[in-house]
């Protein structure tokens, strides 16, 4: 059957992209959808389900004849903008399996109104040119008079949470003490709140600003005086809340003008300390620091991964005024199919918390040495790391002449990218569990 072949042919044919080998992933991904898909036929229970591919065609081939009336016939329209038929039998494969995503993906939201399509970057060129696509690889979605960029990890799942984030309401209204405790807990998201006299204020200028971000970043309005009065939140003000931050940016209550807003978004959304998330990875990590990132590894739900997360975040927030400065943050649990490639393209143990610089151009990589000392590294520590980082001292490039001879981190045995068989302590850690 189909989902047989998807699950053997692919994995020989990875090519090697160094970062994110973004074809791979879905080729991973895809390689689990027939595991659920014999889960769902061995189980004799009902109410655990998951979808398989049905084989009906959902996804429309896009060309100039047809794309007008796609666009006038759904809600919201996707488009998969992808690399010309490769001659490549690999490669083909590969480009149907990102097809057969984006059909479960239009299988699973059947009910939405939301049309799917693929454009060829060769073939529809000119259809291309004319609805604005250009990065081959991304998902555009056409909503209104919007369009947004997909560019995450392609897989059905991340997928259809975002289309359904999508769909939403791009501005949530809070209005009672409980919504408020929610609000104050999503600690790891961007968010703006503004407080207004009701729907028709100057609230519809910030409803326009926010269709701009959604869903990447969240908007919050009330028009409630005791919520606003928590947040101490005056009429008409805006408030900017960074991930991780207590204390927010604010734009001062006038009459803000929808633009006014999108240029205060812009200034402040690069975060100091900001977590990857399937849906935006890609974009995060091309908006890297003159290209380079501080990358941090931390499993939340680890007691080593909580404390350093903890000390990161003081150190985010005692530098965010620093516009230099912005830490990618990685949760290995949030993306179990990378980690072994991190380990082997960064050569760190990531069953332990781990920071370090990477050059986006060729992965090499500098990680701070945390193996000799039973303490994570104090803030200042991290503080004194991240200056040398910032100010060049602490580099990729140094070691690569003279290895084994690096002494650009302040603690013994300056760990660095070029150790091949310096995988420290792997074997503390089984998966028995
Ligand atoms: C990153 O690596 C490239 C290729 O090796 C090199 O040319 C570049 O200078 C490096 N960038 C930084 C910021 O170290």
């Amino acid at each position: 059957t189909l989902s047989l072949q998807i699950h053997f042919s692919p994995l020989t044919h990875i090519p090697t992209p160094w970062l994110f080998p973004r074809q791979s992933m879905q080729l991973l991904w895809l390689s689990l959808l027939p595991c659920l898909y014999l889960a769902s036929l061995c189980s004799a229970e009902q109410g655990l389900e998951f979808p398989s591919f049905d084989g009906k065609d959902r996804v429309l081939h896009i060309n100039e004849r047809n794309y007008k009336k796609a666009l006038k016939r759904f809600d919201m329209l996707c488009l998969l903008y992808h690399e010309p038929q490769p001659a490549h039998k690999g490669r083909q494969k590969q480009l149907q399996m990102t097809e057969l995503v984006l059909e479960l993906t239009a299988q699973v939201l059947e009910d939405k109104d939301i049309g799917f399509g693929m454009v060829d970057s060769q073939k529809d060129a000119k259809v291309a040119k004319k609805l604005g696509l250009e990065e081959e690889g991304s998902l555009y979605i056409f909503k209104d008079d919007r369009v947004i960029e997909f560019d995450g990890e392609f897989s059905a799942d991340t997928l259809v949470e975002f289309l359904l984030d999508v769909l939403e309401d791009p501005v949530e209204l809070i209005s009672n003490p409980m919504e408020l405790r929610a609000f104050e807990r999503m600690e790891e998201d961007i968010r703006l709140i503004g407080y207004f006299k009701g729907e028709d204020s100057y609230y519809k200028a910030f409803q326009e600003a926010s269709e701009r971000f959604q869903p990447y970043i969240k908007f919050f309005a009330t028009f409630d005086k005791a919520t606003a009065k928590h947040l101490s939140l005056k009429m008409n003000e805006v408030n900017f809340y960074e991930p991780f931050m207590e204390e927010p940016a604010i734009l001062p209550g006038r009459q803000l003008s929808e633009m006014e807003i999108v240029e205060f978004v812009h200034q402040h959304k690069r975060a100091t300390l900001r977590k990857l998330r399937a849906e935006d990875m890609f974009e995060t990590w091309e908006d890297n620091l003159d290209g380079i990132h501080i990358v941090a590894f931390a499993e939340e739900e680890d007691p080593d991964g909580y404390e350093f997360l903890e000390i990161l975040k003081d150190v985010a927030r005692d530098n965010t005024n620093n516009p230099e400065l912005s830490i990618v943050w990685i949760d290995p649990d949030d993306f179990p199919l990378l980690t072994t490639y991190w380990e082997k393209t960064f050569k760190v143990n990531l069953f332990k918390p781990q920071i370090g610089v990477v050059n986006v151009t060729d992965a090499d990589s500098v990680w701070l040495d945390m193996s000799n000392d039973e303490d994570l590294p104090t803030a200042e520590e991290l503080e004194d790391w991240i200056e040398d980082v910032l100010s060049g001292k602490v580099n990729t490039e140094d070691d690569d002449d003279v290895k084994d001879d690096y002494d650009g981190v302040d603690r013994e045995d300056g760990h660095h990218g070029d150790d091949h068989e310096d995988h420290g302590d792997y074997d503390d850690h089984d998966d028995s569990d």
